[in-house]
């Protein structure tokens, strides 16, 4: 029998109360994306707090985000990269990028960030063209699930060696495990998680956080 906490929804109220407090700005955020009806597509601000840590215990200074929605993990990653470090956001969404622009300007990262808008697998396919592949030392990747193996393929491409990718919802809600989920998404999820568990390009850990999360290392 493994040892596996169940996370009931008092055991994650309790993970919240003993989680460092919420930067106001991020609040602010959650409260403006509460409106849409996506709001859901949102990250927890445990897994923003999780990638703030993660981002400043690598150094990461040159990060790609695959999935910017209104921003809150794209602020998350800004605010913990130091003096002169970027973060390029891929996001085919101009509502949901102005709102996250306009988060940016609030938590004072605007320098920081290089927003795309438009059709992710073609702005990371822009950036191998322009010379910049094996130069980023961080990718995070929560877009359209379809996608999920031309992102990671690309991400590698653009990563240094030593670089970290780490990709949203591959547990997608439990879905990958049952048998009468056939839709698109899910299909490719299964497909996604069973692609690069070989890959000898890479170093591979799926963690049940959140929705799931696979980080890989690039060798
Ligand atoms: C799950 S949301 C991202 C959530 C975000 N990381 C956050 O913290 O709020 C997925 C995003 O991927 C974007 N997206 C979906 N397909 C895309 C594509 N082909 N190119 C670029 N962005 C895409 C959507 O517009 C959406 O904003």
């Amino acid at each position: 029998m493994r040892i596996q906490v169940e996370l009931t929804d008092a055991l994650q109220d309790y993970i919240a109360d003993v989680s460092p407090n919420e930067p106001d700005v991020l609040r602010e955020l959650r409260k403006r994306t509460d409106e849409l009806p996506l709001r859901l597509m949102q990250i927890s601000p445990e897994q923003g707090q999780f990638l703030n840590v993660l981002v400043r215990a690598l150094g990461v200074r040159r990060a790609i985000e695959v999935g910017v929605f209104t921003g809150y993990s794209l602020i998350s990653t800004a605010l913990a990269l130091p003096e002169g470090g970027t973060i390029v956001g891929c996001d085919d969404n101009p509502e949901w990028t102005s709102i996250a622009m306009e988060f940016c300007e609030r938590a004072g990262v605007t320098d920081k960030v290089d927003m795309r808008v438009g059709d992710a697998v073609a702005t990371l396919t822009e950036l191998v063209a322009s010379g910049s592949a094996e130069t980023y030392d961080f990718v995070f990747i929560d877009a359209d699930k379809q996608n999920y193996e031309t992102y990671f393929e690309l991400a590698l491409t653009l990563l240094r060696t030593g670089g970290l990718i780490v990709v949203d919802n591959v547990l997608w809600h439990g879905a990958v495990i049952d048998d009468s989920a056939q839709d698109e998404e899910t299909t490719a999820l299964r497909a996604f998680n069973l692609r690069f568990t070989d890959d000898k390009r890479l170093d591979l850990s799926l963690l049940p956080f959140a929705d799931g999360l696979t980080f890989a290392v690039k060798r």
